[in-house]
């Protein structure tokens, strides 16, 4: 695996890969990867000829200074971690390299971006659209790849590509739990002990939640969860929304013109953010 470090060199080996016919898939990651990141890899492995991961904090996207300094920083296990998953190039560049002057973008993001995550990190979606628009246009790939954990940054991505004129693949990945369910997760580390053992109950209430459907109602259901959820010791749900699966506007029925609807979940374990959903799928 080779490991880059400007835009110059990223985008040079790219196109020797593309004059020569190859499939590049391109898995971008803040790092201190985990088995989730690692299954992002493995798919981008078998789908295409040859596959970049990047690695890179990206500070336009936090709204928060200490969540940004504490943010975990594990470069030579990265590497190791994505030469072992079978990556060809981990893009590893200094914040200097991607943002030598400041980025003033502000995206349409519309809709999709104002609702959940985006109401609750206002700026959160621009900065990740900036970062992943530069990435697309430096390694112009065929295919790109995102887990679902992040389920509304999925339909974020899919805007911006669209309003960007990016028109290869994105592809949403299911997400990687521990055998408890609990989703994967950088910041699971930053659980106490006792913390961790409540953790699952997230992912267990969301599951229980799905035989439900048949005789509640969506509103009935959000009610329930909120309350299963809030009675956990350490535990505070932010939001608890069901949503339509494309557009993430707040849904009544199950199932929608664009598919099943969506339970998304933000929760505070003490003072660790949580993320999880469900499709509410027969
Ligand atoms: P990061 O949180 O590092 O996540 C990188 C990718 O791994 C994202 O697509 C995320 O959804 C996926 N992922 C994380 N945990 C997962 C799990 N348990 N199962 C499956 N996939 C999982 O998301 C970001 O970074 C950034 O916002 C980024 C897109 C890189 C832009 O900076």
């Amino acid at each position: 695996m080779k490991v880059l470090r400007t835009v110059g060199e990223l985008r040079q080996a790219m196109e020797s890969h593309r004059n020569a016919g190859q499939t590049i898939g391109l898995v971008p990651t803040m790092g201190a990867l985990h088995a989730g990141h690692l299954s992002l890899m493995e798919r981008s492995c078998r789908d295409n000829d040859i596959t970049v991961a990047s690695i890179f904090v990206n500070p336009t996207q936090f709204n928060n200074a200490t969540d940004l300094k504490t943010y975990p920083r594990t470069e030579e296990k990265d590497c190791a971690l994505l030469e072992k998953a079978g990556v060809d190039y981990a893009f590893v560049p200094s914040v200097e390299e991607i943002y030598p002057e400041p980025d003033t973008r502000v995206f349409d993001l519309g809709a999709v971006a104002e609702v959940m995550e985006g109401a609750m990190r206002p700026g959160h979606f621009n900065g990740v659209a900036q970062i992943v628009s530069r990435l697309f246009s430096y390694v112009n790939p065929t295919r790109a790849y995102f887990g679902e954990k992040d389920f509304q940054q999925i339909a974020v991505i899919r805007r911006m590509a669209q309003l960007e004129g990016f028109d290869f693949e994105i592809i949403a990945c299911p997400i990687v739990r521990e055998a408890d369910g609990l989703a994967l997760s950088s910041r699971n580390v930053r659980l106490t002990p006792e913390q961790r053992k409540i953790a699952p109950a997230i992912h267990r209430t969301l599951a229980r939640s799905l035989d439900m459907t048949r005789d509640k109602s969506v509103g009935e259901v959000k009610q329930w969860v909120k309350e299963e959820i809030d009675r956990q010791p350490f535990m505070t749900t932010e939001y608890y929304e069901i949503v339509n699966p494309l557009t993430m506007q707040p849904t009544d029925s199950w199932m929608t013109s664009d598919g099943p609807a969506v339970g998304c979940v933000t929760v505070y374990c003490g003072d660790v953010r949580l993320i999880d959903n469900i499709t509410y799928s027969k």
